[in-house]
């Protein structure tokens, strides 16, 4: 079943210098009260310096790192298990985001891999899918997701305690533009469908990413389908994380 539990990721990418953590983690502790998960995924070698500060003076937020290996352990030159991650007191870890897709050859397959070894560290994923531009105006959006859905989960095996699922349109991304909130709303519909069947009654989020800032995310947050948001470049000030933050209170 997807849970209406609702989750604000902010997703830091290559972004951000370890000067500036002190103060964000400050804004964003002193946002409003709200039933909203906040999480912040930095890059990995600031991941402990932001579970520190997740629990400072203030609301306290949680914490995930970007990606994780599909290994466990081992000859793996450069890769970060989810064991280290967990390791570390991160929650939440990203998984199969489309610049790992597109930049970094990450297949459905892998990305499989990765949900399972996450899981078993007890890290909870964002698990990210997302038609391309091309994709989407051959009208092939739904089928896209229902098959990265399907290729990963199979491979991941359903039992999650808790899956957050992030949909973000692949054209969206960092562009400035938007989908629709009928194409939102129809989107996130079908990827409900497609993925309670995997879960044997486990339950989801599932969030919307592409774009997202201050100016779109009231009418964002209004569509019941959406738990929430992944952001990127909104996220990396206080302010435009908390402009997103603050309409999605209600
Ligand atoms: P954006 O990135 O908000 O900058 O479009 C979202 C994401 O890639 O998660």
């Amino acid at each position: 079943m997807s849970i209406r539990k609702k989750v604000l990721a902010a997703n830091w990418k290559l972004n951000l210098a370890k000067e500036g953590i002190g103060e964000f983690s400050r804004g964003i502790r002193q946002r409003q009260d709200g039933d909203i998960e906040l999480v912040v995924a930095p890059p990995f070698p600031y991941l402990r310096d932001l579970v520190v500060e997740s629990s400072g003076e203030g609301r306290p937020f949680t914490v995930a790192a970007q990606n994780c290996s599909d290994e466990e352990s081992g000859a793996f030159t450069g890769e970060v298990a989810p064991g280290m991650i967990a390791g570390v007191g991160a929650r939440y870890v990203i998984v199969g985001h489309s610049e790992r897709r597109t930049l970094f050859g990450e297949t459905d397959e892998m990305i499989g891999r990765k949900l399972d070894r996450a899981r078993a560290a007890g890290l909870v994923p964002i698990f990210c899918i997302g038609e391309s531009e091309e994709l989407r105006d051959q009208g092939k959006t739904l089928e896209t997701l229902r098959r990265q859905i399907d290729a990963a989960l199979s491979t991941a095996g359903g039992d999650f305690g808790w899956l957050i699922v992030a949909y973000e349109p692949v054209w969206a991304i960092g562009t400035g533009k938007n989908a629709t909130p009928e194409e939102v709303r129809g989107a996130h519909q079908a990827i409900e469908g497609f993925v309670a069947p995997h879960l044997a009654g486990g339950a989801f989020s599932v969030l919307y990413g592409g774009s997202v800032k201050p100016s779109n995310a009231a009418e964002l947050a209004s569509i019941d389908e959406v738990d929430g948001f992944l952001v990127g470049g909104a996220s990396l000030a206080v302010d435009t994380c908390l402009g997103i933050y603050d309409p999605m209170r209600g």
